[in-house]
């Protein structure tokens, strides 16, 4: 089988071509990135040697180059490239609409140009915007995105609607939960704690506190994206959740409590403009139809979690410095190969 990813050294897609090529090691996976901040090859050292995997440097908005990336009828592209940081997208939207929806309608060009098969689009469970307890977000429910980053992500999903619908591709869109685990950037809300509370440093608590996500550990969610693009129907959509909601107080509070730190690391700052006060996905139809579960519990991914943070003291130092690619360079000689 022949896989085209894009966004593969970020968070979730890293995680996803280590366990592809681990279960599926006969298997030629191409890693079309474009390096951004976000993006971290040490994520991906394991596989370097694997000798089907191979890496292009490369921008999903560049038609030309996803093109030239691009074998003729893969049988499988998975499309996690995107910006991803909401307060990034708060600050300045352009770079989310370039990448997010520019690049997503590029995507599905080159791919239909090329033959390829299914077209798995990895989308959010915040295209539906604020859920009021006690509602769960359903796939077929109207999408409400309330920030730039989930409006971008909205127009991605129309637009594959609109090619399943208008050239009649094999595509299939997930829409997954807070995902936490190792080798998350340190800009979202766990890595970012835990590397403060082990530096001893203040956590910043939005407003407070008391928003709700669904965390999911980032190897359920990639062993439910492997179901999907092997079983699911085409044409679908499909919500992955940890079906674990907790306030982000009661997130940090697990944290403090693991590591040992005290409260006073909270620190309560000025809310998110346009904060998501829930997120709750409706994951029935992965389970009953897909018999999808999830394999590891919240407290145990925790724990795991921050050992990694703590074991890995030094790529956080470099990731929040932004040296990857100065590290990778001097590591491997070249960004790709
Ligand atoms: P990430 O920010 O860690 O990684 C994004 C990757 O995409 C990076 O490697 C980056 O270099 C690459 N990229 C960005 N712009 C690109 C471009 N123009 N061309 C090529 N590559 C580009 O993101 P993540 O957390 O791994 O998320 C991956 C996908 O999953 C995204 O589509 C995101 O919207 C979605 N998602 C994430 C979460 C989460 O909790 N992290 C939850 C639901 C959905
Ligand atoms: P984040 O990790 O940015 O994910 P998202 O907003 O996409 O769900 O944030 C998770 C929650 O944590 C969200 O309610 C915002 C909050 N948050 C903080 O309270 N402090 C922080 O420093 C960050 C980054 C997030």
């Amino acid at each position: 089988m022949t896989v085209f990813v894009t966004g593969g050294a970020g968070f979730i897609g890293s995680q996803f071509i280590r366990d592809w090529l681990a279960q599926h090691p006969s298997d030629r996976l191409i890693n079309f990135d474009k390096l951004t901040y976000a993006a971290n090859l040490e994520n991906l050292a394991s596989v370097e040697g694997a000798p089907g995997y191979s890496l292009v440097q490369g921008d999903v908005c560049d038609p030309e180059a996803v093109h030239a990336a691009m074998p003729d009828a893969c049988d499988l592209v998975v499309h996690f490239a995107a910006e991803s940081h909401v307060d990034r997208s708060i600050l300045s939207a352009t770079e989310f609409v370039r990448a997010n929806v520019l690049g997503t309608q590029v995507m599905l060009d080159v791919a239909r140009a090329r033959k390829a098969g299914r077209f798995l689009h990895i989308s959010t469970d915040e295209v539906g915007g604020d859920i009021p307890a006690p509602r769960a977000f359903k796939e077929g429910d109207p999408l409400e995105p309330s920030s730039p980053y989930a409006a971008s992500k909205t127009a991605a999903e129309h637009l594959v609607n609109a090619a399943v619908r208008t050239f009649a591709i094999d595509a299939i869109i997930t829409r997954t939960s807070n995902n936490y685990g190792p080798y998350q950037f340190p800009e979202k809300l766990l890595p970012l704690a835990i590397s403060n509370m082990l530096a001893n440093r203040p956590v910043p608590v939005y407003g407070d506190g008391l928003q709700v996500r669904d965390w999911i550990h980032v190897a359920d969610n990639c062993a439910a994206l492997h179901l999907v693009a092997r079983k699911g129907k085409a044409g679908s959509t499909y919500h992955i959740g940890g079906r674990n909601p907790r306030t982000n107080r009661e997130v940090l509070g697990m944290l403090l409590g693991i590591l040992g730190k005290p409260e006073s690391l909270l620190t309560t700052v000025t809310d998110r403009p346009g904060h998501d006060r829930r997120y709750a996905v409706d994951c029935t139809r992965m389970e009953e139809e897909l018999g999808w579960t999830r394999e590891v519990p919240f407290e145990d991914g925790l724990r795991r979690t921050v050992q990694w943070y703590q074991d890995h003291a030094d790529w956080v130092a470099r990731a929040k410095s932004g040296e990857y690619r100065d590290y990778y360079a001097r590591q491997y000689g070249t960004q790709t190969r």
